[in-house]
């Protein structure tokens, strides 16, 4: 285990928000990251959508690595997902919080947690776990909202296969499913989980709904 890793002089009380969306592959993430994006704009704050793997310079080409090349052994597969994230919350996420804006990520440590821990059957969630936390120095969503999808649905929303994770079978996006509803249960106040086959102004409108007791969100 790592040891723990001291907290970061930007995470004052005052930062901005930080929001987290997670789920399976074709689970809508996207979709709804620019309502909750327009919604937050509406409102007059400045919002920076991004992504991982991928949110940075560098991170495009480690993206490009894990996604589109060769075999990776899992290990390295789990550092190179850490390295992205530490290089992209260094960078991205953490100046956009320090400025006082709205931060929605497609993606971030769950992802990790779920497909690395859990997906890839590694027997070491909490060591990847610990891993992404020393990558990050601690930085955790205010929210994540966490869009539940079966893996057959999954499936069949994304169509084609497109990366080395989506092409990986049925069991393991049970597995990392099974893992992120996981994480959910265990803090709560920190998740919002949906039922990704509903309509997605009808999820938006969930997502507000738990946005306008966080504080800090104005509707
Ligand atoms: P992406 O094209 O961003 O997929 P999606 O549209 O489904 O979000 O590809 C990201 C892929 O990488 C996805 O299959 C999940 C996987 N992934 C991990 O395995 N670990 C991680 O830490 C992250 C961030 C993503």
């Amino acid at each position: 285990m790592l040891p723990p890793t001291a907290p970061h002089p930007d995470d004052a009380p005052s930062r901005g928000l930080f929001l987290a969306l997670e789920g399976g592959d074709g689970a809508g993430k996207s979709t709804q990251g620019r309502l909750l994006r327009d919604w937050f704009r509406e409102r007059g704050r400045e919002v920076v959508m991004t992504h991982e793997p991928g949110g940075s310079a560098l991170g495009t080409q480690i993206r490009q690595l894990l996604l589109h090349g060769d075999h990776v052994a899992p290990r390295a597969e789990a550092l190179l997902f850490a390295a992205d994230r530490a290089h992209h919350v260094e960078t991205v996420i953490r100046p956009a919080l320090h400025r006082g804006d709205v931060v929605i990520t497609d993606r971030y440590l769950d992802s990790s947690v779920a497909y690395q821990g859990a997906g890839r059957d590694l027997d070491a969630d909490d060591e990847v776990r610990s891993l992404s936390l020393w990558a990050v120095q601690g930085l955790v969503p205010d929210l994540t909202i966490v869009l539940d999808i079966s893996p057959e649905l999954g499936r069949a929303r994304r169509g084609a296969v497109h990366d080395r994770l989506e092409a990986e079978p049925d069991g393991f996006h049970a597995r990392v499913r099974a893992r992120f509803l996981a994480l959910a249960a265990a803090t709560p106040e920190r998740y919002l989980v949906v039922d990704a086959t509903e309509d997605p102004d009808q999820i938006h409108d969930q997502v507000v709904a738990r946005l306008e007791t966080l504080v800090g969100v104005t509707p």
